[in-house]
């Protein structure tokens, strides 16, 4: 096993939450809608956001926080959220930065649930998307890029097709228009694949699948990054630099600096929105996510296992598998 492969390893089982001297071992579920304060005004900054804390579930839940944190230290990034199903996440994701009038540019091979809400349901809200090859050339992807395109989304490993993405080009080409590469790393996990390091800003999971791993529980989370600079491309994103009427005027960008995607998603359409994760179903994530990196070791081995074995099998058509060498996506995941 790697060094990092190991290091993963230890952030599944010890990652997140962290008792204190005397605290339960193991993250306690905190089933409360609402917090206690001894003060009015101790709520009062809670609510300007001049202080951080919780108040109110739908907003912010101290169980779903830890079992984001430990989902951001996995991806590497700088800040998480907890969302209520995989779909949510793409969207809070992209409405996060953008609104009517607005475009956005996305790889065609993606889970059928996404293509959807991409092709349908955020032009009814005045967000209209652009399908692209993802294998197509850099100049060929560029061609879909608009004065008003304000991201590029792509699947690690697209649901069901199983292609590939070149998240390398796909980070260069959305930096090159000044706007976000936000990438669905649900199929690989980032035990398998950790896009920031490759260059994507945003990640999202359906942490539906392998991350709670007992089809127990539905659930999605958003990883920051943080290292999109919202305000070198002001004009842009002004959801993120300008002041927010709902916030007496405060600047996500200014006030929050690397946390200032998360924080917005959460204060913002966290609020409005409500797509909360269900602090039991944090906990029951929480649990898959302690056998995670030994779930993927396992579903790896067998599939290339399987994949072996269908391959040599003469009543086969075809077999597609990038593990296996005839995968024209072999080298990229390598
Ligand atoms: C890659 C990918 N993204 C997002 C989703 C949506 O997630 P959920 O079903 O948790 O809403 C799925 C669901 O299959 C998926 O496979």
């Amino acid at each position: 096993m790697s060094k990092q492969q190991n290091k993963l390893s230890t952030i599944c089982v010890q990652g997140g939450w962290q008792p204190k001297n005397g605290e339960p071992r193991v993250l306690p579920i905190y089933q409360s809608t609402t917090f206690k304060y001894d003060k009015t005004e101790d709520m009062a900054d809670l609510f300007d956001l001049k202080a951080s804390g919780y108040f109110y579930t739908r907003l912010q839940n101290p169980t779903n926080d830890v079992v984001a944190s430990k989902i951001a230290a996995l991806e590497g990034g700088v800040a998480a959220m907890l969302t209520s199903s995989g779909q949510a996440a793409n969207f809070f994701s992209i409405f996060n930065i953008c609104e009517a009038g607005d475009h956005f540019v996305s790889a065609a091979s993606i889970y059928g649930g996404t293509y959807n809400l991409f092709a349908v349901t955020m032009k009814k809200l005045g967000i209209e998307c652009t399908f692209v090859d993802a294998d197509a050339s850099e100049a060929e992807i560029e061609k879909a890029f608009r004065p008003n395109t304000k991201a590029l989304f792509g699947e690690t490993i697209a649901n069901p097709v199983c292609s590939v993405l070149d998240i390398e080009k796909f980070a260069r080409i959305a930096h090159k228009h000044g706007v976000p590469l936000m990438v669905d790393n649900t199929v690989p996990t980032p035990l398998n694949c950790r896009p920031f390091e490759f260059g994507a800003d945003i990640v999202t999971h359906s942490t539906t699948k392998y991350m709670d791993g007992h089809a127990g529980t539905v659930g999605g989370c958003i990883v920051d990054s943080g290292n999109f600079d919202w305000m070198a491309h002001k004009d842009k994103f002004p959801g993120l630099t300008t002041p927010d009427p709902s916030y007496h005027g405060l600047t996500y960008s200014e006030s929050f600096g690397k946390m200032a995607f998360i924080t917005k998603a959460t204060v913002q359409l966290m609020r409005d929105l409500g797509s909360i994760q269900a602090p039991q179903n944090a906990f029951l994530l929480n649990m898959g996510l302690e056998t995670l990196h030994l779930r993927m070791q396992r579903h790896c081995e067998n599939a290339q296992k399987v994949a072996e074995f269908l391959e040599k099998n003469e009543q086969v058509a075809w077999v597609n598998y990038r593990g296996l060498k005839s995968s024209p996506y072999h080298a990229l995941s390598q």
